[in-house]
């Protein structure tokens, strides 16, 4: 079966940003106890500065949401700063109307990490799948923590990170080395959502973006399962979309 992807590019990072966060306020109006699957990352910020926007003016609110995050470092406690639990309630939900209760990170501390994770895959089952999933795509084009040579059925689990990654990422950690482990949704549990949406910016992206969209269909590039899935769009700016063609693009 031959699935599309659909690209929409932006002259700019800030325009690509607030594209992907409108969509998702679209779809948050449409359906307000949505499922979200949420990513961290310094791509997200300003998707994340632009739906608290939505919510101040009184466009949008979160209060039937329920979401779960991609991913958390092994070993930070949510406390910590730079945990992505700490991450998304600073940038969104300690910022907008969401219930706290029914927002979802992988736990870094769990003592039983694989009865952890397969609770998470439970718990998206149960709130009845996730409908919207936003993503970003690592240089590597890793997606989630689903480092190059991770199986493209893999469910939540705990995986080791690549050194580029742990050097992309020390810039969070101010220069020194992150966790060198995640908890991460799997490719299969990626693949299983509704809709995806991926949002790419920065020359830093340009090759994985090209790989994913143009290259051959294979686990070294991660996110080339995307065209496994039948509703992915992806959003680039002038940087990251550089040579990729505006029109849909044949998945396989
Ligand atoms: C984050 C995640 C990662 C990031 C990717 C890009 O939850 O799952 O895949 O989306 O590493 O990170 P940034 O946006 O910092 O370039």
């Amino acid at each position: 079966m031959e699935f599309r992807m659909r690209i929409n590019h932006f002259p700019t990072t800030v325009a690509a940003a607030h594209a992907v966060a409108d969509r998702i306020a679209e779809r948050l109006k449409a359906k307000p106890n949505i499922v979200l699957g949420l990513a961290t990352g310094a791509t997200m910020e300003p998707v994340y500065e632009r739906l608290v926007a939505l919510h101040r003016a009184g466009d949008i609110s979160f209060s039937g949401v329920t979401s779960f995050n991609l991913d958390e470092y092994v070993g930070l406690p949510p406390a910590d700063p730079r945990s992505y639990r700490s991450t998304m309630d600073s940038q969104l939900f300690d910022l907008v109307d969401i219930d706290k209760a029914r927002t979802f990170v992988p736990d870094g501390l769990a003592a039983d990490a694989a009865a952890f994770a397969s609770r998470y895959e439970a718990m998206i089952r149960e709130a009845g799948g996730i409908d919207l999933q936003l993503l970003g795509i690592g240089r590597n084009g890793h997606i989630g923590f689903n480092e190059p040579g991770a199986d493209f059925a893999a469910r939540t689990r705990v995986v080791d990170l690549e050194a580029s990654t742990l050097a992309a990422n020390s810039a969070f950690f101010g220069g020194a080395q992150p966790p060198t482990q995640a908890m991460t949704m799997g490719i299969g549990t990626i693949l299983a959502s509704r809709e995806i949406v991926v949002l790419a910016t920065g020359a830093a992206k340009r090759d994985a973006v090209r790989a994913a969209l143009l290259g051959a269909v294979t686990a070294d590039c991660p996110a080339t399962a995307l065209r496994r899935h039948g509703n992915v769009s992806w959003w680039l700016d002038a940087e990251s979309g550089a040579g990729v063609p505006g029109e849909n693009l044949a998945a396989e």
